[in-house]
């Protein structure tokens, strides 16, 4: 991981030199559209309140579970005895991100979602909330992590989560063969370089055209922002978009050239 100074250069570097949030200068009328009706798109949704009430419950929770942690070979390399309101502070998505991913859902309809990485459910509610009727897949490692994340389901009423625990390894790649074609993935688990190249690798052979994937944390280390110049760079991506705490990729075919944009968020 980058030190926090060198995130923070980055960063900078990030607003100084993306466009700007508004689509001045940007020609591609597809990224106009996501700029206009999905970044910036401000409505508060009822269940926003709902789900960030029970983010601020996780924060003041000072309950002590204990948590496996998986090594870059996924398999369990020794448990942790962690206090709920720590790992709510550091392991789950802003509210910012999480609900620019309702509103991608909300937009786009994917017809089937998936999520690499529950933690205690926050991001997954959001991505449930957006679209009751469709199914989100979520995979979690550590099963104390995954009963909170059970409990907040319930608290929130949603019906259309399945919780699959376990190590991605065996989770996951047994999960993804029974798939035909998938839509939209958000991929929040082991942020090292391997790994999500191998995930991407494996994302790939579902993709269609209008799949979307979406990477967390690409300019969080050295090993990330490799990952995701390998993943943006494979002929399949037509459209890849830095939103620096996320990369957005799209595959559709009516682009007339590959294009790859960074903007302000
Ligand atoms: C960053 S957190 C996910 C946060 C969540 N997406 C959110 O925004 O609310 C990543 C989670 O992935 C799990 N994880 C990491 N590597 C794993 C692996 N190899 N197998 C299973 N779970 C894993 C961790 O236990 C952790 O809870």
């Amino acid at each position: 991981m980058y030190s926090p100074l060198t995130i923070l250069k980055k960063y900078l570097h990030y607003r100084f030199t993306s466009s700007n949030g508004k689509g001045h200068g940007v020609h591609s009328p597809f990224v106009f559209d996501f700029i206009d009706k999905v970044l910036n798109d401000k409505k508060e949704r009822v269940c926003y309140k709902e789900i960030e009430s029970l983010r601020e419950s996780l924060l003041k929770d000072k309950t002590i579970i204990e948590v496996e942690d998986f090594g870059a070979g996924s398999s369990v390399i020794k448990t942790n005895k962690r206090r709920i309101d720590k790992i709510a502070a550091s392991s789950l998505k802003s509210k910012k991100f999480a609900q620019l991913l309702h509103q991608i859902i909300e937009y786009y309809k994917p017809n089937h979602i998936i999520e690499l990485g529950t933690s205690f459910g926050i991001t997954s509610s959001y991505l449930a909330k957006a679209n009751p009727s469709v199914i989100v897949d979520t995979f979690e490692g550590s099963s104390a992590i995954a009963q909170v994340a059970r409990r907040n389901f319930e608290k929130l009423k949603i019906n259309n989560i399945n919780l699959h625990e376990g190590d991605f390894a065996k989770t996951f790649n047994t999960f993804l063969n029974n798939q035909n074609r998938i839509d939209f993935v958000f991929i929040d688990g082991n942020h090292k370089k391997e790994p999500t190249t191998q995930y991407f690798n494996m994302l790939l052979d579902k993709c269609s055209e209008n799949t979307i994937l979406v990477f967390d944390d690409i300019h969080w280390s050295k090993e990330m922002e490799e990952a995701w110049d390998f993943i943006k760079n494979n002929d399949a991506v037509t459209l890849s978009i830095d939103l620096f705490f996320v990369g957005i990729l799209f595959f559709r075919q009516d682009f007339k050239v590959k294009q790859h944009f960074s903007i302000q968020f």
